[in-house]
């Protein structure tokens, strides 16, 4: 049988995220909007590039739920960006009732589902999916670390002029600003990158990818990025529909993990058909320590904000 993924949200990233996966042909797509015509009139344009690049996949644009039965993966990426009089807590508060209504109406038609989240506040939302879906944890994932991890990947390919495909970088914590780009995990072609350049060209990549998302933002004006996120939320799906075991850095639900509890934060996880298999525990000194404990305290006050605006 083939596999079917539905994504919510046909903005840039959702209609991005059926774009790259249909390109690798692993997946009959549904795609939801609220917007009446759009996600069908999208995805009509997107099936009709298949005949051009030789690919066989269904693809669907819909208003409603129902089109999405059955689905393998769902992943959502419907929301509103933060607009100018919006607080932070009323983006929070807008978000969670997006998320919360996605969750509720797609996990009624493909109960068996895993759910990638990419919304923002992207480590709490994927926590109210989890509580919504009422979920195993192993079937929720927000994604996050691969994105961060492929800015710095990219930031070091520039600075050495060396190939992407050699450089593996490893940034963990939450989704902002705080998050942790592991430098002492992190090499080209087996060389810790901390023998590849001096410390302060290595501090400043560790700055921008830290501030990524915002350089992105700040040059766009009117949205957020888009490419990369939809790139490595197709990577996700790929790993586990074909049951890799591969292991990426993601949002995953922590029991004690890291030191941590009842919270979604940026860990290693390794991705196969059942969704999450394992959570990698790296060891890690008392700075990096330090570093993912400031990020968490970060996630846990937005996840206290969310409990505190939603009753879940
Ligand atoms: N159901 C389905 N779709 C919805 C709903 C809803 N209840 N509410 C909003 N949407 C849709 C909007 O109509 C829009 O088409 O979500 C889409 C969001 O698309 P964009 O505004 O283009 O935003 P995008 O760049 O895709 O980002 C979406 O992903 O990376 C994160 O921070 C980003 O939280 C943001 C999310």
């Amino acid at each position: 049988m083939k596999n079917k993924v539905s994504i919510i949200g046909a903005g840039f990233t959702g209609s991005t995220t059926a774009h790259w996966l249909a390109e690798r042909e692993i997946a009959d797509l549904v795609v939801v909007d609220i917007i009446e015509g759009m996600p069908q009139g999208k995805m009509l344009d997107l099936q009709q590039a298949m005949p051009i690049i030789g690919k066989d996949v269904k693809i669907v644009g819909s208003n409603g739920y129902e089109a999405t039965a059955g689905s393998d993966i769902v992943v959502i990426t419907a929301g509103l960006p933060r607009k100018p009089g919006m607080s932070r807590d009323d983006l929070l508060t807008a978000n969670a009732a997006i998320i919360s209504k996605a969750t509720e109406e797609t996990i009624k038609y493909s109960p068996e589902a895993i759910f990638v989240i990419l919304t923002n506040p992207l480590d709490v939302m994927a926590y109210l999916t989890l509580k919504v879906a009422k979920l195993p944890p192993h079937r929720v994932i927000g994604q996050a670390g691969i994105l961060d991890s492929a800015r710095m990947r990219a930031f070091v390919a520039m600075e050495l002029g060396v190939s992407v495909e050699n450089i593996h970088c490893y940034v963990l914590g939450g989704h902002g600003d705080e998050m942790v780009p592991l430098t002492r995990h992190s090499n080209v072609a087996g060389v810790p990158l901390r023998e590849c350049m001096p410390p302060d060209r290595l501090e400043a990549i560790v700055n921008r990818t830290r501030k990524g998302g915002g350089e992105i933002v700040n040059l766009l004006k009117t949205g957020s990025a888009y490419y990369a996120p939809s790139a490595a939320v197709a990577q996700m799906v790929e790993a586990i529909l074909k049951d890799k075991h591969l292991t990426v850095p993601a949002s995953a639900y922590l029991q004690g993990e890291y030191g941590l509890k009842d919270m979604f934060f940026g860990v290693p996880v390794q991705l196969g058909r059942k969704g999450i298999e394992k959570i990698v525990e790296y060891k890690l000194d008392d700075s990096e320590k330090e570093a993912l404990k400031k990020s968490a305290d970060s996630v846990w006050q937005t996840t206290e904000a969310l409990l505190n605006l939603v009753k879940i």
